[in-house]
């Protein structure tokens, strides 16, 4: 069996540490993080893995598995460029870190020591480790960087039941862009919309409710019919000139805001457009 080395043993390096060994895929070996006692902790929890508190004291593996934070990402890959552990019996080790945003060229350190160098970003919210064991199989997980790194993770993650897909590294910002987008904007936007609604005078006690029917039904609608076919209001309806006064009263209230919902607006106009071009009949319904 493959050996795993852990740099970084937080909630996904931990998650992905147990999911590999109880399934067989890779022996954990040795495990660095900040404290030797998150560093114990983590192997408690895996059931593997030697807690070390410095990189010179990690052997050599088959793969490498940097789970920090993604600023530590080029610290932590500078230093083992530098410490430059023996390479196994097996050929070049394979060194991948866990980042959606970043691309493996972080690891660009590595690859010109000769390392097989890739990035592996899971599309689950890791909340803690015990949860997200329970909750990891199906999850989809975007591979990126070199053909030999991306073949042995691609097999790795699919014995522990991810969906893995290829995403091309100059495509990574975009992609993780828009995980920003189905995810971290909602409670921006909602939380903007609550403001205003406060702003216009409606009563706080309603916020609540008005913040759970709407969301659920939103959930609801966009599941079932797709973004498009749940969207409503005036972009739906094509109506500029309402958009337009709202944009400017908006703006009135929240310079901020009134160029999202000018922004947003356009976008939606778009998607309306092109609801209508595949389905003339879906105008001037809603
Ligand atoms: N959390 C998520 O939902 C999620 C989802 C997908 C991808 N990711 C990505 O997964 C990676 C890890 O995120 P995470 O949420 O697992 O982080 P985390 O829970 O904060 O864990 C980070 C781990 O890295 C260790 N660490 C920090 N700096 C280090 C250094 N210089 N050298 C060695 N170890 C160091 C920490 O040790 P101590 O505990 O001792 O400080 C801890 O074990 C990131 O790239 C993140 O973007 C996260």
């Amino acid at each position: 069996m493959k050996t795993l080395n852990i740099i970084g043993a937080g909630r996904v390096g931990q998650t992905l540490g147990r999911l590999w060994q109880q399934s067989d895929v890779f022996t954990v070996q040795d495990v660095l993080t900040n404290s030797s006692d998150s560093a114990q902790a983590a192997c408690g929890l895996m059931g593997a893995g030697i807690p070390v508190t410095q990189m010179a004291q990690m052997r050599s593996a088959d793969v490498w598995m940097l789970a920090v934070p993604d600023a530590q990402i080029a610290v932590v890959a500078e230093t083992l460029a530098a410490h430059q552990p023996a390479a196994p019996t097996s050929g070049p080790p394979i060194v991948f870190h866990c980042s959606g945003a970043q691309s493996s060229a972080s690891l660009a350190l590595l690859a010109a020591l000769g390392w097989h160098t890739a990035s592996a970003h899971c599309i689950l919210s890791f909340a803690s480790a015990e949860l997200a064991i329970q909750q990891f199989p199906g999850t989809a997980c975007a591979l990126e960087g070199d053909t030999s790194a991306i073949a042995v993770l691609h097999s790795a993650f699919t014995a522990i039941h991810a969906r893995c897909f290829e995403v091309a590294s100059e495509d990574k910002l975009l992609y993780h862009a828009a995980a920003v987008f189905a995810t971290n904007f909602l409670p921006v936007i909602q939380s903007v919309a609550e403001d205003a609604w406060l702003a216009a005078g409606v009563p706080e006690d309603l916020i609540p409710g008005l913040r759970s029917s709407l969301l659920n039904n939103a959930v609801a609608n966009i599941t079932r019919l797709g973004p498009a076919g749940a969207l409503t209001g005036p972009a739906a309806r094509g109506d500029v000139a309402a958009i337009t006064r709202q944009a400017k009263a908006v703006t009135q209230w929240d310079a901020k805001a009134g160029a999202a919902y000018e922004a947003l607006s356009a976008l939606a106009l778009r998607l309306a457009k092109a609801k209508t071009e595949t389905s003339p009949t879906a105008a001037s319904k809603y």
